[in-house]
């Protein structure tokens, strides 16, 4: 059977069946017009008077579902905007399948409902264009990645979804057992354990399209359950993952984007990419570097300026389409990265803005020199401490390229990131955590850092960056179990503590493991770039809010205490 699209001007003269909803009937004086939708997209069909079916056809109203056969002929007029918009069905039969309830919002592309309301009666919303094209997007993106792995030699195998909890990492979805009581299993916050014992287990070459939960704060492009493309590899370097990931990738942008992505594809040292654009997930589509001039500043007058970081991002000629208000907004934006405030300085006639006053001749005329300032510039500079700085000036890097339309909707950057620091700082813990899981491998060189110099420990973790968003990471793994003691050691965790949390694990470790390693694309964020839509739950049949809700199913719910009692539960109130 065949779907509404499939049909042009080719196709003249036969006679075909159609099915779909009636998305749109007009009775233009006598002929009825009615758009029939499908998945493919909408088909105009043509009821004259003195057809049998007239009166049914007049009968008809939005999202019935209808049988059409007619004939294609050519229109009148031509509708450009729809691939069918050549030809119409002259109705022969019309069948109706079934009624419908009136819908609660328009299924047009450029819908303004609210979401909260489309996402309530998602299977409506499913039917609009738009989001049938994501799915489809989605199906492909799933069926090039399977088809691609396969070719190589890669098998796909499924991991548990009821799992051990382990510590490290977001918070942990749990699953109370009835058997077991007392006990909890937690969702998969990802296959890693598993991907690296199916390498101790000799599967060499392992991929999985597959279902992650975590149970952290939602931001437009998180969803508490999401899919990861999963893959690992044994004998092999960072490169060699590194090479497998961006030909996937070039491969799915050139399938469905008809794009040639340039391969290898640009690396950049995660302390550059904070250096330069505050970021380790930089959007390279617009250039607006960030500028350390803390140099200038040494024997500064300045009281904010004084013994910490400055640094600064130019925007050229601009400088006359920013009005004080503007930079008032722009100022409170980075205070919401901790940022104490936002200087700026204006080059008109001499320098002018909110520290003109309080610069020394010779800081403005090395300001004017190092940051090769020409009229109608401005500065934006942000003081203090360095991670404040940097995240401050890396978010107002972005904010600056929206707000002045530096960026092309249709390019692509993407590039690696890597040499990321093994560990982070916590403030919250008072320790170093592991930046991204306790398995992943120092670089070489530094493998004795682990325990004299974590400030300076740097891992072959690399994460894949596509237009600012973090489309997917991975690294390669620690095989050496002296090597894992001491990363156990450096997140001060005890022996007993290793052996409650990754007990089976490390054991695991002790029989042959191989080198191997491996990363992990988010399905829903690389459908999502390639959607061209900021928002994840687009791409996403049934997504849930960012409060964590399934609006329509009403997920999460209460249970019956008989539920609760067979599980051993008391819910607190
Ligand atoms: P990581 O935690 O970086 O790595 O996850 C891999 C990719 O998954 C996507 N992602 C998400 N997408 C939507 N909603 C979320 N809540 C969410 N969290 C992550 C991102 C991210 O880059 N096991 C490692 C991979 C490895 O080392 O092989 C892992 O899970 O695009």
């Amino acid at each position: 059977m065949k779907f509404n699209t499939d049909y042009n001007i080719n196709n003249v003269g036969e006679v075909v069946t159609l099915n779909g909803w009636v998305a749109k009937v007009r009775n233009l004086g006598g002929v009825i017009f009615i758009d029939l939708r499908d998945r493919s997209g909408i088909m105009q069909l043509v009821v004259r008077p003195e057809n049998d079916f007239y009166d049914l056809a007049d009968s008809l109203h939005n999202e019935y579902v209808i049988k059409v056969t007619g004939e294609v002929v050519k229109r009148e007029s031509i509708n450009k905007n729809i691939p069918t918009g050549e030809i119409e069905i002259e109705v022969k039969t019309l069948e109706l399948l079934n009624k419908s309830l009136e819908i609660p919002f328009a299924l047009t592309d450029d819908t303004t409902s609210l979401e909260d309301t489309r996402l309530k009666y998602r299977y409506l919303d499913l039917r609009r264009t738009a989001l049938n094209k994501n799915l489809i997007l989605r199906h492909k993106i799933m069926m090039i990645t399977r088809n691609y792995f396969d070719s190589l030699g890669f098998i796909e195998v499924e991991t548990p979804m009821l799992c051990k909890s382990t510590p490290e990492g977001a918070r942990d979805y749990l699953v109370p057992s009835r058997i077991n009581k007392g006990k909890f299993y937690a969702l998969p916050q990802s296959p890693q354990i598993f991907k690296q014992l199916l390498m101790v287990g000799g599967i060499m070459r392992y991929f999985q399209i597959t279902k992650c939960f975590r149970d952290e704060d939602l931001r437009a492009d998180r969803q508490p359950e999401f899919t990861q493309i999963d893959m690992e590899m044994s004998f092999v370097s960072e490169e060699d993952v590194m090479d497998v990931t961006e030909k996937l990738l070039a491969k799915i942008f050139k399938e469905i984007k008809g794009i040639d992505i340039k391969l290898p594809l640009l690396k950049m040292k995660w302390d550059d990419a904070i250096n330069v654009y505050g970021s380790d997930k930089p959007d390279l589509r617009f250039d607006l570097p960030i500028k350390d001039i803390t140099n200038i500043f040494n024997n500064t007058n300045i009281e904010f300026m004084k013994n910490v970081m400055v640094n600064a991002i130019v925007v050229n000629d601009k400088a006359n389409e920013f009005s004080r208000k503007d930079i008032d907004k722009l100022t409170d934006f980075v205070k919401k990265y901790k940022a104490s405030g936002l200087a700026y300085l204006k080059l008109e006639d001499e320098l002018t803005g909110s520290i003109a006053k309080l610069l020394s001749d010779t800081e403005k005329s090395n300001l004017i020199n190092e940051l090769n300032l020409q009229k109608n510039d401005i500065v934006f500079i942000v003081s203090g401490k360095k991670n404040i700085v940097k995240s401050a000036l890396g978010a107002l890097r972005v904010k600056l390229a929206h707000d002045l339309n530096l960026i092309d909707p249709d390019e692509y950057k993407l590039l690696w990131v890597v040499d990321f620091p093994s560990f982070e700082w916590s403030e919250e813990e008072g320790r170093f955590m592991a930046m991204h899981h306790p398995f992943t491998a120092p670089k070489d060189e530094d493998v004795e850092k682990l325990l004299n110099d974590k400030e300076h420990c740097y891992s072959k973790a690399y994460d894949i960056v596509i237009n600012g968003y973090e489309a997917g990471g991975g690294s390669i793994r620690i095989h050496d179990e002296a090597v894992q003691e001491k990363m156990f050691a450096a997140l001060e965790l005890t022996p007993q503590q290793v052996r409650e949390k990754f007990g089976f694990f490390v054991d695991a470790l002790k029989f042959g493991t191989p080198p191997h390693g491996g990363l992990a694309i988010g399905l829903d964020r690389l459908t999502m770039i390639l959607a061209g839509t900021d928002n994840i739950r687009d791409v996403i049949a049934f997504p849930k809010t960012a409060n964590a809700n399934d609006l329509m199913s009403e997920a999460p719910s209460a249970v019956d205490a008989e539920q609760l009692k067979e599980l051993g539960i008391k819910v607190s109130e």
